[in-house]
Formats: C-alpha cells, structure tokens, sequence
C-alpha cells in the first residue's frame, strides 16, 4: 500500500530522516516507535504530503506522492484520515462541526447526510450526544475521540495516527486503543501510528518499526521485536539509562 524509499531530510544542519526504508501493507496497523525529537513526526508528515524531502521517494498504491503538488496531492490526501499529534481541533467550532469538517471540505454530501455520518461516528467513538459541546469543555480523552471520529469520518482507506494516547491515564489509554482496533476491524483502514505506549502496543499493532538516529533500524512483528537482539531496540523498550542510546 504504501511504500517509503531512502528517504532523507535535513532542517540546515541537522538530518532528521537518514534513509528511512519501510514498507505498510494494505490493511495493516503499523506502528513507528522512536526517541523524542527523533523524527516520527517529521516522517509522517512526508507521507501526508506537507514536507518535501532532500531525497527518495514514498509510493502510494504505486504513485510517487513526492512529485505531487496541488490537487494531485489533494486526490491522495482524500484518502487520507489523520489524527494529528496533540489532536489539533478547531477550538472555534463545536465537537459536532469538528467531526463534520471533513465531509464539508471533501465531499459533495448533503447536509442531512453529513450531520447524519458525523452523528454515527460520534456515537461510534462514544460521544453521541455530545456534539453540541466546545472542545474546551471537555476532556482530553474526549477530545482524543473526537480527532478519531474526524479522522475516520470520510472512511478514508489510510490513516496516520500521531501519539493519539499521549496524556492519557492507562485506562483511557487502552480504551482508545480498544476503539481504534474496533474500528479498524469494521473499517479496515491501513494505519500508520507513531506511539510511546509500551508495551500496550504490543497488543494491537501488527507490525512494529523503530526509527533510530534517522534510519528504521528493526522492522517485525511484536513478538519479534521483543525478543529482538538489537541491543537499541531492548534499551528502549526497557526504557533503560544505560545502554547505545544515549539519554539527552
Ligand atoms: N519544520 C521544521 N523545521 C526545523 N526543524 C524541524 C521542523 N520540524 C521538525 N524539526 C526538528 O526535527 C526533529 C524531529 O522532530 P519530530 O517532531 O519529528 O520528533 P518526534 O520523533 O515526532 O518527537 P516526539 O515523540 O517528541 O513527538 C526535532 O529536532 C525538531 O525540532
Ligand atoms: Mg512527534
């Protein structure tokens, strides 16, 4: 489904992303675990099509998304649902027209359709009802699932998660990633998730992929990376001090 070569960005001096080769299969939940500031983001937002990079190339279903601008890029990134990092609503418009944005901008729905889709993924996430509310007024696990309803509103074929549990207490935490497996499994979308929850991951993902100073330096299923022999790998799923990594 998607296909990730070679790919290299550097901001001035700093290389981010130093040959970053992965593969997602159609209908997989992978999920890129990796330090802090170490580039998952930046990573993701090549695949969405908002950074460019120095080098190498990402297929979606065959085409070279790098060389797409403008509507070219806009007709893949409507297949696109993303859950961005820290949720990103809009503070401005209530629960209900933070999940009903999408059918707006990207489809030629009615509007008694759209409030009718908008209403099912809301209940679908557990907020029916709920979409009178302001994002200020309610709580961060909510909001989570509202940025899930948003992102899986359109049904899009892709979606990118980014940290959507950081913050959480455990129980949320599982619940939220109960919900995406729920959803995942009458949807099945591909899903690209960046994530810090260990070892919960290990419970949903199909495959795992680290990135590490740059480059995917494991790639397997969960049991496989963790009982990986990369000593990088076991120090951070240990979250050891000590070890090849160094804490900064
Ligand atoms: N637009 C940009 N311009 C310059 N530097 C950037 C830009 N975007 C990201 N960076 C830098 O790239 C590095 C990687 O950032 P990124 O946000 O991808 O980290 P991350 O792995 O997502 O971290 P976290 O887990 O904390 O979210 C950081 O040092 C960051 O400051
Ligand atoms: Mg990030």
């Amino acid at each position: 489904m998607i296909r990730i070569e070679n790919l290299h960005k550097a901001f001035g001096a700093q290389r981010v992303l130093q040959g970053v080769t992965l593969e997602v299969l159609s209908g997989e939940i992978m999920i890129v675990i990796g330090r802090s500031g170490g580039g998952k983001s930046v990573f993701l937002k090549h695949l969405l099509g908002l950074l460019q990079p120095d080098a190498g190339g990402i297929w979606v279903d065959g085409v070279d998304i790098t060389s797409l601008r403008g509507r070219a890029m806009d007709r893949v990134r409507e297949r696109y649902g993303v859950v961005f990092q820290g949720g990103a609503l809009f503070d401005s418009m209530s629960v209900f027209d933070n999940v009903a944005f999408p059918l707006r901008e990207k489809t030629d729905l009615s509007a008694e359709e759209i409030a009718a889709r908008a209403e099912e993924k809301l209940t679908q996430v557990g907020l029916g009802g709920m979409g009178h509310k302001n994002p200020a007024e309610i709580s961060g696990g909510m909001r989570k699932r509202v940025a899930i309803a948003r992102a899986l509103v359109t049904e899009p074929e892709i979606v990118f998660f980014d940290e959507p549990t950081t913050g959480l207490d455990p129980v949320l935490v599982n619940a939220i990633h109960h919900l995406i497996l729920d959803l995942h499994r009458k949807f099945r979308f591909t899903a690209i998730m960046v994530s810090h929850e260990i070892p919960e991951i290990f419970g949903i993902a199909h495959r795992v992929a680290m990135l590490h100073e740059g480059v995917i330096v494991e790639t397997g299923e969960p049991q496989a990376i963790q009982r990986s022999a990369n000593p990088v790998v076991q120090q951070f799923i240990r979250g050891e001090i000590e070890g090849p990594i160094h804490a900064t």
